[in-house]
């Protein structure tokens, strides 16, 4: 009897996992805000999380900026997205984040073309990645998580999802392909992205860190302002920003 309950086992999942999935990855960001006339800058939108979140802005007629490190991938998302929403004002340009050059000629050329931006993303980054160094000598997660995307106004966790993110680990690419059935999809996973940017009324909320579509837990450590203070100091230190 066992041995039969574990043959079917498999089968059941494999039938139940879009419900089970629906289950796990709460949070949907429900607004139903129109862009058009909003100028929006997501980083690394040529895949995963960010690929999904531009869509979504675009499908609600903002005028998108995919800023990618590869403009060949971008160009092809781009054009991937126009067909799919029919909005043509979705636009690629350079930004490689483990280059401060690059960041700086990205922010000018951006305030050359627009007079506004009222949606900024800060999606790009790496996991896992094997040591290495950014162009200007910082470690490479430190140098384009935390240094590269510079500071945000919220704070988000997508949850667990599927995506190109753990490109550089067997282990963990191994790992998302046992659970894939189960994790978020990367459509799921930009729900609170979204949520954050185009929800009417969460001013209140700036600062916070969200997940799920709501406000979440942070440990005392990430509430601690001394602490927030100092990492501030030491970033624009090495960053060679006057402190203010
Ligand atoms: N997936 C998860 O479970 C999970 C969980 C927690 C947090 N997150 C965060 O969610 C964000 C999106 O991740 P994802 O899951 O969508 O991963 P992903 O599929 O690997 O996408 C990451 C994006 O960042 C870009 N990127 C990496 N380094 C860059 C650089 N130096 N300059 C410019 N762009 C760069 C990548 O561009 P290339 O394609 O050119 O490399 C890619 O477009 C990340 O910040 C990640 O830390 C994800």
């Amino acid at each position: 009897m066992i041995g039969v309950l574990l043959l079917l086992l498999p089968f059941f999942l494999y039938i139940a996992a879009p419900q089970i999935r629906k289950m796990l990855s709460s949070g949907v960001c429900t607004s139903t805000v129109q862009l058009s006339g909003k100028v929006a800058v997501v980083t690394g939108a040529n895949t995963g999380i960010g690929k999904e979140t531009a869509k979504e802005l675009a499908q609600r007629g903002a005028r998108v900026y995919l800023a990618c490190r590869d403009i060949q991938k971008g160009e092809l998302v781009a054009k991937e997205i126009q067909t799919l929403t029919g909005n043509q004002q979705v636009l690629v340009r350079e930004l490689d984040l483990a280059n401060t050059k690059s960041i700086r000629a990205f922010a000018n050329n951006f305030l050359a073309e627009e007079k506004h931006l009222h949606i900024l993303i800060n999606n790009a980054g790496v996991m896992m990645c094997p040591y290495s160094k950014t162009a200007d000598g910082f470690e490479m997660h430190m140098g384009v998580n935390h240094l590269g995307s510079g500071v945000t106004t919220y704070s988000v966790h997508p949850g667990t999802v599927n995506s190109d993110l753990v490109r550089h680990s067997i282990f963990m690419k191994w790992m998302w392909w046992l659970f894939s059935f189960f994790i978020k999809t990367p459509k799921q996973g930009a729900q609170t992205s979204l949520y954050c940017a185009i929800t009417e009324g969460l001013e209140s909320l700036s600062g916070h860190h969200f997940s799920d579509c709501s406000v979440a837990w942070i440990s005392a450590q990430a509430r601690n302002a001394t602490i927030a203070r100092r990492l501030w100091d030491v970033s624009c230190d090495l960053l060679g920003i006057p402190m203010n």
